[in-house]
């Protein structure tokens, strides 16, 4: 059954995990993973989770089931997050949360749901896209189709682009967004620009699926939220997948969530029911911890005004290590213009290297980047950009 198996090649983000953890240069820098780091390179647990976890430890009196939906709790607050309080959707009552293992696993019952609603459909996703969209979609049955999004040469986006080729899906097509932060490119959609891909959607009558896993990284919680909602107050049918691993730093506990919004109420507890067929036959149900400290958190005053200072410091300080990262650039003699990273937002950018540089920044100097030349902007801190900027400038 097994012998005539090939080995499938590492995961292209995954992967280098591994070859960095084995590693022995003690000047490596890792830019590869989308982790938060702080200045000293550590991945800490966030104090407002530490309290939530007290808190779980002396109130948790069972480990029964939770059934498919996960917690109703974290459902309800995360749906306040993502929509805010006050958004007609919840007034409405068309929308429905599930809990999901990570947001992976929100695509992947979205995915599920997208297939049981049309076999075979087609989702455009953006050029580039996160590397586990296409797998993703694709071993969910889907047929996945690109859209322009980001121009290479201009380091800037293809708006004109996208619009154009999203105005010839078919409305029975789904559209595959990123809310804010987009991964891999850093390059989000103004305001203005998210109004008008709302105007297209609501002309051509797709379905808009949004991918938010970096709420709160680039300007803020709202201000991250805004092309999302904007898409909610327009259209009758979307889908949402958000996720709790950066904004929470909840990694490893594997929490996030999947919000349908159908036409009606009614519609919305079938596309509920038909969700949960999904999440039974995939997993039956999510993992409990992730989810009882995102609950905490959001329910609590004190905590929720703890994980915001926090997430803040987070916020900033990738932002922030954007500039530096230019301006080592120009102090190490790089000609090249690299100021493109500092307008950018949110975990990642593009250096705009080609495969071979990037390779030999790790064999040689033990920079680890995706191979497309994604960089994870946290990585960077005071003790590596020197390093990492002179690294950089050998290879150009
Ligand atoms: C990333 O893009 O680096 C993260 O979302 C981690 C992952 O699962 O790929």
């Amino acid at each position: 059954m097994f012998g005539h198996l090939t080995a499938m090649p590492s995961d292209p983000i995954l992967g280098l995990l591994t070859s960095y953890r084995n590693d022995n240069n003690p000047n490596k820098v890792d830019l590869g993973v989308g982790v938060y780091k702080d200045e000293s390179g550590h991945t800490a647990v966030l104090n407002c989770v530490k309290r939530a976890e007290l808190h779980r430890n002396t109130t948790e009196n069972s480990k029964v089931y939770i059934g498919p939906t996960g917690s109703e709790l974290f459902n309800s607050e995360m749906t306040k997050l993502i929509f805010g309080a006050e958004h007609k959707v919840l007034f409405e009552n068309r929308s429905r949360t599930i809990s999901t293992p990570g947001g992976t696993c929100a695509l992947r019952v979205a995915a599920d749901f997208i297939q049981t609603c049309k076999k075979g459909a087609t989702i455009w996703v953006s050029n580039p896209t996160w590397a586990n969209h296409t797998g993703l979609f694709e071993g969910a049955g889907l047929q996945v189709k690109v859209y322009p999004y980001y121009d290479y040469e201009n380091k800037n986006l293809d708006f004109d682009g996208m619009l154009n080729t999203l105005k010839q899906v078919s409305p029975d097509d789904v559209v595959l967004l990123h809310a804010c932060c987009h991964n891999p490119s850093g390059m989000d959609l103004t305001n203005e620009q998210w109004q008008q891909v709302v105007e297209v959607t609501k002309m051509v009558g797709f379905t808009p699926l949004i991918d938010m896993a970096y709420q709160g990284f680039g300007a803020g919680l709202d201000e991250d939220a805004y092309g999302l909602r904007l898409m909610a107050d327009a259209v009758e049918e979307m889908l949402v997948c958000s996720s709790c691993s950066k904004n929470f730093g909840l990694y490893r506990e594997r929490i996030g969530a999947c919000t349908v919004i159908a036409k009606s109420s009614l519609a919305a507890d079938i596309s509920l029911s038909v969700l949960l067929h999904g999440v039974r036959i995939i997993y039956s149900m999510p993992p409990a911890h992730g989810a009882a400290l995102v609950e905490t958190i959001l329910s609590s005053d004190e905590l929720r005004n703890e994980w915001y200072s926090e997430l803040k410091v987070m916020r900033d300080r990738i932002n922030g290590n954007r500039q530096i990262l230019v301006d080592k650039l120009i102090e190490n003699g790089v000609t090249r213009d690299f100021s493109f990273i500092a307008r950018q937002s949110g975990m990642f950018s593009f250096l705009g290297i080609t495969p071979e540089q990037v390779q030999q920044l790790q064999d040689e100097y033990s920079v680890y980047m995706v191979g497309s030349s994604r960089m994870s902007i946290a990585g960077i801190a005071k003790s590596n950009v020197d390093y990492l900027a002179q690294s950089i400038a050998k290879v150009l």
